[in-house]
């Protein structure tokens, strides 16, 4: 039924024509807020290049994470600044670390809130780098230990969900084991399954402090171009007992977000990374882009492409739009 008699702009008409033939709609439902736990009291350290972000001492932490749940936005995510690096990363899966006390801290300020702890070591590491080296390499196998240490650790402090980052071969795996031997059988695992190796992580690497001291991160992240490899991976991960599978970064990652979407009957998140924030934050205070148009049109996109979650900076963005 060609012109003239089929018009597709009839049902754009309107406000209300457009709203009820909607097929993606975007809700708070899906989204995890990443905070930065730093050590001391009172401490609200603004990160530079991604304004609204601050490394938050516990206390003040709490406080946003209230905020932050009586405007709808359900969960969070904890990354950890400690207060000594070394080089096994000691301070990742040490039971008074940061991380630790920020999530038993939160989990005691605000209940209901979904609390997801990241895995990795490059926060804890004096190297930067996401295990523990021999000579210039990560070792791989010797670093799992740890991570699954560090995921116990993390699950005994009242997280209700660990989320591996490192891309270690076999983490899921072993920390799979370290839970269910220890009782936490019911701690789910939200694998970063698919993360490449981009250079839209720079402004997290200011916020976390986790720059490799030397080299990068090409022999353990995923290579860009590759995106059988990265069902691949997640089906691997899937394998090793992952429950939710992650795509990272997001934005240029939408293909790999849909394939995952089609192939596998778990929940899919997505990581909209602090460059792909950065990039909005910077041209809107150029007045170069309309921001609150952009951010939701991005987080509709990851949902579109196939993300049941999202973690986004802009979650509290998301709250006052849609809200409004
Ligand atoms: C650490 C980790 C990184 C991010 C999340 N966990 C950085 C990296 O791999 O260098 C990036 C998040 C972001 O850019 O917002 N393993």
């Amino acid at each position: 039924m060609p012109f003239p008699i089929e018009r597709l702009r009839r049902l754009r008409r309107t406000p209300g024509l457009r709203r009820m033939v909607r097929e993606t709609r975007l809700t708070l439902d899906g989204l995890i807020e990443p905070h930065f736990a730093c050590p001391g009291e009172h401490v609200r350290r603004d990160v530079a290049s991604m304004p609204g972000c601050a490394q938050m001492s516990v206390d003040v932490l709490v406080e946003e994470c209230k905020r932050s749940f009586d405007l709808g936005i359900p969960s969070i995510i904890l990354f950890g600044i400690p207060s000594a690096k070394d080089a096994v990363g000691s301070e990742g899966y040490a039971r008074d670390g940061i991380v630790p006390r920020a999530i038993e801290a939160v989990k005691k300020g605000v209940p209901d809130l979904v609390v997801w702890a990241d895995v990795c070591m490059c926060e804890y590491t004096d190297h930067g780098h996401c295990g523990v080296l021999k000579g210039e390499e990560v070792d791989n196998d010797a670093t799992l230990p740890l991570l699954a240490k560090a995921a116990l650790t993390y699950a005994q402090a009242g997280a209700d969900g660990v989320a591996p980052s490192d891309m270690m071969d076999g983490r899921v795996t072993a920390i799979r084991e370290t839970l269910d031997e220890s009782g936490y059988q019911h701690i789910p695992i939200m694998s970063y399954a698919a993360k490449f190796a981009s250079a839209f992580y720079g402004p997290f690497r200011d916020a976390a402090e986790s720059t490799p001291q030397f080299g990068d991160r090409r022999a353990y992240q995923m290579d860009p171009p590759n995106a059988r490899e990265a069902l691949h991976e997640m089906e691997l991960d899937l394998d090793e007992g992952a429950d939710i599978l992650m795509v990272k970064p997001a934005l240029a990652y939408l293909d790999i977000i849909r394939q995952a979407r089609d192939r596998f009957d778990v929940p899919i998140a997505c990581y909209n990374v602090s460059g792909e924030f950065s990039m909005v934050k910077a041209a809107a205070r150029n007045d170069w882009i309309d921001e609150d148009r952009i951010i939701l049109e991005m987080l509709t996109a990851f949902h579109r492409a196939g993300a049941d979650i999202i973690l986004t900076y802009f979650a509290r963005d998301a709250a006052r739009l849609l809200r409004a």
